[in-house]
């Protein structure tokens, strides 16, 4: 590459999951950034192109050294989040699923048809999402087109990656009247205009903040919203994304409504696209499975929220294991934590319970589900490549062509849980150490496309 093609190279450790279960770690690996934020080249000591990087680089003095105690990672990817939800974190989560939506999360969600509101609420957000390490995600707003379109801004702003939906819900028997859309035809064109501010805004020519087709969940949509929806869906390519079997209400009001699954019935709406993420799909069957894969679509797996609200535990194993496009999402609030790797650890421990079973009065043998374990390394790879995957995004991985989104996790921040031993760890314990250990201050620095925005 020439000179002025180069925004800058980095030195160092590098830990990515080029595939499902796989971790890769290069060491001294020299990584070019190309002026537009892609990745350009990654070569390790000794490969072809390796010295003449390095010369490159150095001579421009846009070569970056990481110190030994840094790694590289992907930056995570957060396919599920309730951004008006944010204030709400870690509160009634003694209650299920519908009585924790109509008693707490339409009262607060409906305070977002005021924008200022709105805009307290997101900033912060946004900004810690990001000291996170969450290079992109994917968010619910609410109904209102104003404060959803500050929350695409603000994301802009502060140079996150995201997919934001202004929320369609419009059904009066499932949606209180204080918060609903007046009604389909209303929502519908809400829904477009919203999508066409959020493509126009200045500043947005590189589509860094891209809009989503967001019917809420069947039960809160009317028939005539889910086939508008699905509609626009179908005409414009546009990403789309919805509940889908999260837990037991849920699942039986909507083989009640249509006498067939939510998968079986949001695709009749045309709702399952390749550019669509399903949340939690916790209860689909092998059809169900195999109509999401047919139809390119993405899931959601929200390991922390699951264990509160859903009933259940989704089947991670089955589905990767079927080519399933599986990432993982924080389901801000009704999951009460905002970090992807906290979300990485609950989605191991949730597959452990699922595998072992949880029933101390049952025999070992019939207390769980045989096969259905994953590890750390799967929830890495749903964290990072399978969470971009299920996005239909070029990220989480460090591979030339896909976008530079990056977090430098620091082993020797101040005042961390995350101790690494020299003599003692190597290898995949250092992921593990991290997935298991890091948290925000850990997080040195942060990339979005190239552009630094932590650190
Ligand atoms: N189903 C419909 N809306 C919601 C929501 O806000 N959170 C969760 N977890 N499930 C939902
Ligand atoms: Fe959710």
């Amino acid at each position: 590459m020439k000179q002025d093609e180069l925004k800058f190279a980095l030195r160092g450790t590098l830990i990515h999951a080029p595939a499902i279960g796989a971790v890769e770690i290069l060491e001294n690996a020299l990584l070019a950034v190309d002026d537009g934020g892609q990745i350009a080249e990654v070569t390790n000591p000794g490969e072809q192109g390796y010295a003449e990087l390095e010369q490159l680089a150095a001579q421009a003095g846009k070569l970056e050294e990481l110190s030994p105690k840094q790694y590289l990672l992907p930056g995570l990817v957060d396919t599920h989040v309730h951004a008006p939800q944010w204030p709400q974190l870690g509160k009634a989560l003694d209650r299920p699923l519908d009585e924790w939506l109509q008693k707490y999360t339409f009262p607060l969600e409906a305070r977002y048809a005021d924008a200022e509101f709105a805009e307290r609420v997101y900033r912060n957000l946004a900004r810690t999402l990001i000291a996170n390490g969450t290079t992109t995600a994917m968010y619910y707003a609410t109904i209102h087109l104003e404060a959803s379109m500050r929350l695409a801004e603000i994301c802009l702003e502060q140079g996150q990656r995201a997919l934001v939906g202004k929320v369609a819900m419009d059904n009066p028997e499932q949606c209180p009247d204080y918060y609903r859309d007046a009604s389909a035809g209303q929502g519908l064109e809400d829904t477009g205009r919203f999508m066409e501010q959020v493509l126009g805004m200045p500043g947005n020519a590189g589509r860094l903040v891209l809009p989503v087709i967001t019917p809420r969940f069947i039960p809160a949509c009317t028939d005539e919203m889910l086939q508008g929806l699905g509609e626009l869906a179908q005409h414009s390519g546009c990403h789309v994304q919805t509940h889908c079997s999260e837990g037991d209400w849920e699942h039986a009001y909507v083989l009640e409504r249509y006498g067939k699954t939510d998968t079986l019935s949001l695709d009749g709406f045309g709702l399952l696209t390749p550019q669509t993420v399903l949340a939690h799909c916790d209860f689909i069957d092998d059809a169900d499975m195999r109509v999401i894969k047919g139809a390119d679509t993405g899931i959601a797996h929200c390991p922390l929220s699951n264990l509160y609200f859903a009933n259940a535990v989704f089947p991670a194993r089955k589905a990767l294991d079927r080519g399933l496009q599986v990432g993982l999402g924080t389901d801000i609030a009704a999951g009460a934590n905002p970090g992807i790797l906290h979300n990485c650890q609950m989605a191991v421990t949730a597959s452990r319970a699922l595998e072992d079973g949880v029933n101390p009065d049952l025999p070992a043998e019939e207390r769980g589900t045989a096969g259905t374990r994953i590890d750390f390394r799967e929830a890495f790879w749903m964290a990072t490549a399978g969470g971009g995957e299920a996005l239909g995004l070029k990220v989480g991985k460090f591979v030339r062509g896909y976008a530079f989104d990056a977090i430098v996790v620091d082993t020797d921040a101040p005042d961390s849980n995350l101790i690494i031993w020299e003599d003692m760890d190597n290898g995949d314990d250092i992921l593990q150490k991290i997935i298991y250990n890091a948290d925000r201050r850990n997080i040195k620095r942060v990339w979005v496309q190239g552009e630094q925005i932590k650190g």
